[in-house]
């Protein structure tokens, strides 16, 4: 497991999500999240991965088959889907999704009426906190960073999804339980997996004009990434990813 998910699942156990409950893990994409909670809530919970894309919910389903679970529905919408157990889950949770959404306030109360009185909405998002990165100059780790940042900006995504993550929770009904920020921090023998994040959005920096494949050489990214690293025995912080969660009063 990555650093990231590791962030993630910290935040499933402060949020509460366990065996028995059925949660909707909205902007569920290829369903790595729908996968952490579906082997909590166990064989009596359920989870509902909701996305707007039917590309990563047919990836969703694939991983879902593969993983050998069945108590998962991907479901293609928005966070104002609509399905029959709506109004009466026990929990929501997304992850890097509302970083996406023109009014993130808006998109938080149109899911809370589908939990119950008590339950939970907690999201993970990612802070471009202006912050010092490194202590030892990493060009290749920067580069990478910018066509990144450049591709969400050019997007129009919130960059800074994670110091807003407070105020978008703060909605009618719902009381805002905790915001903790964790670093992903990499070190000379870390193997996190840039390259596979990089090689994920490459079509979208191709079309953005921020990177061509050969630049990108997604195949020995990774290793181009540690060796800077390890020769320059350098530590740095990759970005900062910040948790939240509310419950509904
Ligand atoms: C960066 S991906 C994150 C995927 C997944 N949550 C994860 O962490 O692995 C963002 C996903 O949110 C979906 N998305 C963005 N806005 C959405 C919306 N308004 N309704 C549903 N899905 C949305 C996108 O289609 C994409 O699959």
């Amino acid at each position: 497991m990555n650093h990231v998910d590791e962030m993630t699942e910290r935040m499933l156990d402060d949020a509460g999500i366990g065996p028995g409950m059925r949660v909707l893990d909205i902007g569920c994409g290829p369903g790595a999240v729908s996968l952490m909670i579906v082997r909590r809530v166990g064989g009596t919970g359920h989870v509902f991965g909701v996305d707007q894309n039917p590309q990563m919910l047919e990836l969703a389903r694939r991983a879902a088959r593969d993983a050998g679970l069945s108590n998962l529905t991907f479901i293609e919408g928005g966070f104002d889907v609509a399905f029959t157990e709506r109004g009466t889950l026990d929990a929501v949770v997304g992850r890097r999704v509302l970083m996406y959404q023109p009014d993130a306030s808006l998109a938080v109360a149109q899911l809370v009426d589908a939990i119950r009185p008590g339950g939970v909405i907690a999201f993970h998002e990612h802070d471009m906190v202006a912050i010092s990165d490194s202590s030892t100059p990493l060009p290749l780790h920067d580069r990478v960073r910018s066509w990144l940042r450049e591709m969400l900006r050019l997007e129009g995504a919130n960059l800074h999804m994670g110091f807003g993550l407070h105020s978008a929770l703060s909605v009618g009904g719902l009381a805002v339980q905790r915001v903790r920020a964790e670093a992903n921090v990499l070190t000379p023998t870390s193997t996190y997996p840039v390259g596979a994040i990089i090689r994920s959005v490459l079509p979208r920096l191709q079309h953005l004009g921020i990177a061509t494949e050969a630049e990108v050489d997604v195949a020995s990214l990774d290793d181009r990434l540690a060796a800077e690293r390890r020769e320059r025995n350098a530590t740095c912080l990759w970005e900062m990813v910040f948790c939240a969660w509310a419950r509904k009063q």
